[in-house]
């Protein structure tokens, strides 16, 4: 794995309120969803503008990091490896073609060859990883040239076990933030950052922030 540059980061920044193991917050099932029908909504639809999803014209192979019971893919891909903390969870999510219990807090390392997949995603999880920067610059390692690694997150969390620079933040902060973890890595084009649930007149929902970067 190629060792990602060192962030300068505040000694503070991936401290958390709850720096006890991350399999005794996860050992219950959770099997929720964690933002609201908008931006669960929003996450498809830009999963499926990248051709991730089933609807793709040829199999695509896509990881999706810090998963749980739903992936938010409008329809499978042809196939799917979800990697989290809660075996029950995985066990639940009906697209999944394989499942990998893995705290990426512990080891970043991902057990998966170069250059083998077709996309990385990662939805709401990416203020919990303490070592965020090697994860990413895994993926990097395992996607194929062209691939997408596509970040989503809102303003809602664990707040005991988000890292504390991204509670210290507001929401243009953090999406400065997960573009500059995906820099850091390496290996990627340079990130796209948008918010795929404008403000509406009406709309009071969870924002849903996206960025994207492809393997270059
Ligand atoms: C807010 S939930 C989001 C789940 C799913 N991605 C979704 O969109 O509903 C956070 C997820 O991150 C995973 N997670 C948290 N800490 C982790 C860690 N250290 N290593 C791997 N996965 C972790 C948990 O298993 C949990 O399912």
């Amino acid at each position: 794995m190629t060792s990602p540059a060192a962030a300068p980061y505040p000694d503070w920044f991936f401290d958390r309120d709850d720096p006890t193991p991350d399999d005794r917050f996860y050992l219950p099932a959770r099997l929720v969803t964690h933002i609201d029908d908008r931006a669960i909504a929003a996450v498809g639809e830009l999963y499926a503008e990248l051709g991730l999803d089933g609807s793709a014209t040829q199999g695509r192979r896509v990881l999706d990091l810090m998963s749980s019971w739903v992936s938010h893919l409008r329809t499978a891909p042809a196939e799917l490896v979800v990697l989290g903390m809660n075996a029950a969870e995985l066990g639940a999510n009906p697209m999944a073609t394989e499942r990998v219990v893995q705290d990426l807090n512990l080891d970043p390392e991902l057990p998966f060859p170069d250059a083998s997949y077709d996309a990385v995603l990662c939805c709401v999880s990416i203020d919990y990883l303490v070592r965020p920067v090697e994860v990413l610059a895994e993926a990097a390692r395992l996607l194929r040239p062209g691939a997408p690694v596509v970040l989503t997150f809102s303003n809602r969390c664990f707040p005991t076990k988000a890292v504390h620079g991204w509670l210290a933040t507001d929401e243009a902060g953090r999406c400065a933030i997960v573009a500059d973890y995906v820099r850091r890595a390496g290996g990627f084009t340079e990130p796209e950052v948008s918010l795929r649930t404008p403000a509406g007149r009406l709309y009071r929902g969870d924002p849903l922030y996206a960025v994207v970067a492809r393997r270059a």
